[in-house]
């Protein structure tokens, strides 16, 4: 079984056992709680599409499209792509289903796995898990430093300390100025052609802002020199970047410009941001995300503003246990009921069924467990009492209720034990 690959799962993938997973949700329910603090509603797309939803979305020219995309053809004959994010599915369901007609705008907010063809390695998977938000019909600067106090809040909910992050901003221009930077920037790459490595000489052609992205020294050494978009932004751009500012200075977010910032996806325009994390090396992004009003014309829908951001589970996650910060999981159990003896079985699985009834996590065995065994489980399940059950309180109607953090034990009776476990446990 073990050399048999089918045996694993696929390279790139990973099986969420339940430790994880649990974490997962508490960072879900945190996203839920504040998302909708800044009012977003939740979103769920499928997580395929029509393979052109990506590549007129995320553009053709990307690293995403071109190489890194799950795609097939259906039964139907139809090409059929995984989503490998979420932004280009929920712009395109708010335009069937008119969701910002009318001058209407939405919030909307999701999660859920995400593919992407990627050479795997410490934060960087084929299948990862991603929560984002996704602002349409909004096109004024202080949505922008919203969105970003958003993402940057979150990471503070989280747990994660602010001197662990560095969140980073710039503007990618729009239509009026990043064509003639666009030329400019491919003039550039042509003139330093024998500095340059083959991929950013081919990128002078197909998608020159991407070269500030190349990891090569040499390359970022000559794209150091390069010119900036942010010395010539057309002057809607330069007024729409420093309101940005201004509104996070406002806030009191703080942020760090950096001009080759340029996100691999295609369809940003203006503002883009990303959080990077300390301790996670290459893959050290933790969330990122930008403006794109262009996205929704893309698809044949009129004018829209689009704003959003989306982090990646894994690498939070990651960068959590980086700055020793435990993520708080609740008990599997709060109240675990044990039997002293297997004549009282039956009473301690409707004392069980009771405190479920009024809200408590409450376990109970299912494998004839010695007492001992009982509160060795009740230790593993991380349970705060342990209700002992045995004949002779049952006899007067009480059983047992122990502080597993205290060992203190008292007499309850047993109507009593619902309400005394939920005051114990302060609900
Ligand atoms: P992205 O920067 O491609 O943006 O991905 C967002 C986050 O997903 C990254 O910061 C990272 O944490 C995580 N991520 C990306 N790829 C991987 C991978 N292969 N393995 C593990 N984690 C990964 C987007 O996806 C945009 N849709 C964000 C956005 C929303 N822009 C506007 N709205």
């Amino acid at each position: 079984m073990a050399s048999d690959p089918s045996a694993r799962a696929p390279k790139g993938t990973v099986d969420m056992l339940p430790a994880t997973a649990r974490v997962w949700e508490h960072l879900l329910h945190t996203a839920e709680g504040l998302f909708s603090l800044y009012g977003y509603e939740p979103i769920y797309t499928p997580i395929f599409e029509h393979t052109d939803v990506f590549v007129r979305g995320i553009g053709e020219a990307t690293d995403i499209v071109g190489k890194e995309m799950y795609t097939f053809e259906d039964k139907g004959g139809r090409s059929i792509t995984l989503r490998p994010e979420g932004t280009a599915s929920v712009v395109r369901a708010a335009l069937e289903h008119n969701l910002t007609a009318n001058g209407q705008s939405a919030k909307l907010y999701y999660a859920g796995p995400m593919f992407r063809y990627e050479r795997p390695q410490a934060g960087r998977l084929r299948q990862f898990w991603q929560i984002g938000v996704e602002a349409l019909g909004m096109p004024e600067p202080s949505l922008d430093a919203e969105v970003i106090a958003l993402l940057v809040r979150f990471f503070e909910a989280v747990g994660l300390p602010s001197d662990r992050m560095r969140l980073s901003i710039n503007s990618m221009g729009d239509d009026a100025c990043r064509p003639a930077y666009r030329a400019k920037i491919a003039a550039y790459i042509r003139d330093h052609s024998g500095d340059l490595c083959e991929e950013c000489n081919r990128r002078a052609d197909t998608n020159p802002l991407r070269t500030f992205d190349c990891k090569n020294d040499g390359c970022r050494a000559v794209m150091a020199e390069a010119p900036l978009l942010r010395d010539e932004l057309c002057e809607p751009c330069a007024t729409h970047y420093a309101a940005v500012k201004a509104y996070l200075d406002h806030l009191g977010i703080a942020y760090e410009e950096d001009p080759s910032l340029v996100r691999g996806l295609d369809y940003y325009t203006r503002t883009v941001f990303e959080v990077q994390a300390e301790g996670l090396g290459a893959q050290n992004a933790i969330g990122g995300g930008g403006r794109y009003d262009r996205l929704m014309e893309e698809y044949g829908g009129p004018p829209t503003a689009g704003l959003g951001f989306a982090l990646g589970f894994e690498r939070t996650m990651l960068a959590l246990a980086a700055a020793g910060v435990e993520v708080p999981v609740p008990p599997v159990a709060e109240v675990f009921v044990a039997r002293a003896v297997a004549e009282v079985a039956g009473d301690a699985f409707l004392i069980c069924d009771a405190l479920r009834s009024a809200g408590v996590a409450a376990e109970i065995d299912h494998q004839s467990r010695s007492l001992k065994s009982q509160f060795k489980l009740a230790d593993r399940l991380r349970a705060d009492y342990v209700v002992v059950v045995g004949p002779d309180e049952l006899a007067t109607g009480q059983v047992t209720l122990r502080d597993m953090a205290t060992s203190n034990e008292e007499r309850v009776a047993l109507g009593d034990l619902p309400t005394i476990v939920l005051d114990r446990l302060g609900r």
